[in-house]
């Protein structure tokens, strides 16, 4: 059986003393989380903060990004390494956001995902089809595009110790959540792709889904049989909406 899985991705929101404030509620509330495990992505500057607050809780704590390169002249970069020294586990990589406003390409999001696994942090790879392709009928092309440019570079194996997370960028921070079944669909794809070459890791990796989830309608997504757990935008903000995910499932 794999176990849900509900990260928060705040993305560029919020303050020292507004992270430290969501922080506690959400550790406030951590008890009636039973079924799910649970990390949090908040910026870059608040991650040891965050990391201070969350030692020796349940909550694992990630990046939103990662540098391809360990160490050297990058820049304004921030690498793995740096990542674990200050605390995370989890690291994203690959979010339409990176890939759409920043360019980012299939191929550099795998050196991404590498540098990551190189340090040990647990990759969550984002793949998902924009709007234009879903009205395409090309869904299932973009993603298994995007996962083979990982499993090219980093080895199917690679993804026994990786989260796939999958995100219409059609649903993302849009209020439109893809229907229960829609994402099903797509999860199910993803794990027969896996399964192709590898079935002992199509059936281990944790496939979340991300895109307007909210404390009603997490459940219904959850209780697909490939969805197994999410990753959260907006609702991830407010304590009380995340928490309220993050236990949509007893
Ligand atoms: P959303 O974002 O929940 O605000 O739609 C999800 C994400 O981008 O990871």
């Amino acid at each position: 059986m794999r176990r849900l899985l509900v990260v928060g991705n705040w993305k560029l929101n919020g303050t020292l003393s507004s992270t430290k404030e969501l922080l506690t509620g959400v550790l406030g509330g951590m008890s009636e989380v039973t079924a799910a495990d649970v990390g949090v992505c908040p910026p870059y500057p608040y991650l040891l903060p965050a990391a201070e607050l969350l030692q020796g809780s349940a909550v694992a704590l990630g990046a939103q990004d990662v540098c391809d390169q360990d160490v050297g002249a990058f820049t304004g970069e921030v690498s793995a390494p740096m990542l674990v020294d200050v605390g995370c586990s989890l690291v994203i990589v690959g979010h339409s956001e990176r890939r759409s406003i920043y360019g980012e390409s299939d191929e550099f999001t795998a050196k991404k995902f590498a540098a990551a696994q190189r340090s040990g942090l647990t990759p969550i790879l984002c793949v998902g089809e924009t709007l234009d392709e879903r009205e395409q009928g090309v869904t299932e092309t973009v993603v298994a595009r995007q996962l083979d440019a990982v499993v090219a570079l980093a080895g199917m194996d690679a993804l026994a110790t990786a989260v796939i997370a999958y995100e219409p960028v059609w649903a993302i921070g849009t209020g439109k959540t893809a229907s229960p079944e829609q994402a099903q669909d797509v999860h199910a794809f993803i794990r027969q792709r896996l399964a192709a070459s590898n079935e002992a890791v199509a059936s281990k990796v944790q496939i979340l889904y991300g895109g307007s989830v909210k404390p009603g309608n997490a459940a219904e997504l959850f209780a697909k049989p490939d969805i197994d757990g999410g990753l959260i935008g907006g609702a991830s903000l407010k304590a009380e909406d995340f928490l309220g995910i993050c236990s949509a499932v007893k």
